[in-house]
């Protein structure tokens, strides 16, 4: 199943790791198919490009963003909130790419959640330096299904907390081709990502590239 040759030198064999009740790492799930993910990824910023979005206190969040699928996650001065539009093209988000749901459904079934049916991918862009504060992803107000959250390109250090925001979180590093899948009874804890530190990556360069697969509420 992996590639071999040069394009992916350290791709580690896959392995499935339980950091809590329902909190499943899928380490090196997806590395053999990166580079067709990161395709799709290009030809949905082509129609919807990475932006970096203001948060209600009126910052400029260091991470750039972009959507696919029905819902796109979007925030502005006036608050936080899913959209079928685009705001900065006014069009649709772009569809979800067919290799992008295929493997959120396996990794899903591979992390206990049988029947997960995103409708909305949000994905993330961190450059060097790039972080998120912990939160809850809380606005799809459907909490039956998981998260399924995809890493590429450099690696990170995950701040995976509990259901108490004031609850020190673990310090987890995630590698390119790691998903991390949470959801039952950790659907709703705190979670963040440190800054990334500098590095190049052979498929991403200076980039770590995430995507959170959600099922919202319509
Ligand atoms: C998120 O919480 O939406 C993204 C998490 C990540 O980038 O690993
Ligand atoms: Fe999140």
């Amino acid at each position: 199943m992996h590639s071999s040759g040069s394009l992916w030198p350290e791709t580690p064999s896959p392995s499935t790791e339980s950091l809590a009740e329902g909190i499943t790492l899928l380490r090196g799930f997806c590395a053999n198919e990166a580079f067709a993910l990161l395709d799709s990824i290009h030809a949905v910023a082509e129609i919807s490009p990475f932006r970096q979005m203001i948060v209600p206190s009126g910052h400029t969040m260091s991470v750039a963003m972009t959507n696919t699928g029905d819902l796109g996650w979007t925030t502005d001065r006036t608050g936080y909130r899913y959209t079928t539009l685009d705001p900065t093209s006014g069009q649709p988000w772009p569809p979800m790419p067919a290799p992008l749901l295929t493997l959120a459904q396996n990794a899903a079934i591979a992390s206990g959640f049988a029947g997960f049916t995103p409708n909305a991918c949000l994905i993330n862009r961190y450059a060097v330096g790039a972080r998120l504060s912990l939160h809850q992803d809380r606005n799809e107000q459907d909490y039956t299904h998981p998260i399924v959250s995809v890493s590429l390109g450099l690696p990170a250090t995950f701040l995976l907390g509990t259901l108490r925001r004031t609850d020190t979180p673990r310090r987890i590093r995630i590698e390119h081709g790691d998903i991390l899948v949470w959801g039952g009874p950790a659907r709703l804890i705190y979670h963040g990502v440190a800054p990334i530190r500098p590095g190049i990556h052979p498929l991403t360069g200076p980039f770590r590239i995430n995507l959170t697969f959600r099922r919202v509420a319509l």
